[in-house]
């Protein structure tokens, strides 16, 4: 698996730093407006399934209480490239009046985070942020607010810490750049099928 990596990006040891930054920012920005609320807990929404490596170190780099729930997005399109989305799996909490962060390994295009937060906000939540751990900036159709970010990096396809190429390299430690040999062949293959 480490054989089809061409470089690394980010290495284990940055995400965990930049994690336990990111989970002190966001216990402080939402401290008091969590404090003693019943089910005011801080709902971190995580998109399957890059989202999941992530998001459960950040949750336990975060000090105020938080609920968890999933939301399934799909895109359609090419193995590396963002087309059309569509919720697949909606969220079973009930988010009108509560305090949401979206939580995304990577904002490409946009265009999954510009659908989400669409549906979402339909849905009258007090407040709805987004933390990603990636962003590629220069890829960017839709524009996007990102309150939190990991890391911004160049256009490049990644690997690694929950992102994958069909399916797989979600469990590398590190997030790395593939070898562009391997994602060009399937890509072939599925524009000729
Ligand atoms: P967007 O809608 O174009 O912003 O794309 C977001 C989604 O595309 C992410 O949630 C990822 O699933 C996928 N994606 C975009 N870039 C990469 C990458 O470099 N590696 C793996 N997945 C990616």
């Amino acid at each position: 698996m480490q054989n089809d990596i061409a470089e690394i990006l980010v290495t284990e040891e940055q995400i965990q730093a930049r994690v336990a930054e990111l989970g002190r920012q966001i216990s402080n920005d939402y401290r008091d407006k969590v404090a003693g609320e019943a089910g005011q807990s801080l709902l971190l929404v995580g998109l399957l399934r890059g989202a999941i490596v992530f998001l459960s170190d950040l949750m336990r780099a975060i000090d105020i209480p938080v609920q968890l729930d999933f939301i399934g997005i799909s895109s359609y399109g090419l193995g590396t490239e963002s087309g059309a989305v569509r919720l697949v799996m909606d969220l079973e909490t009930d988010i009108a009046g509560r305090h949401v962060v979206i939580v995304e390994d990577i904002v490409d295009t946009g265009k999954t985070l510009s659908y989400l937060l669409g549906n979402l906000k339909a849905r009258n939540p007090a407040s709805l942020q987004i933390c990603a751990l990636l962003d590629k900036p220069d890829r960017r159709t839709v524009p996007i607010e990102i309150k939190y970010v990991g890391f911004e990096i160049p256009d490049k396809f990644v690997v690694g810490y929950g992102l994958d190429f069909a399916e797989g390299y979600r469990n590398l430690p590190f997030v790395g750049v593939l070898k562009e040999h391997l994602y060009k062949v399937v890509l072939m293959r599925e524009a000729i099928l």
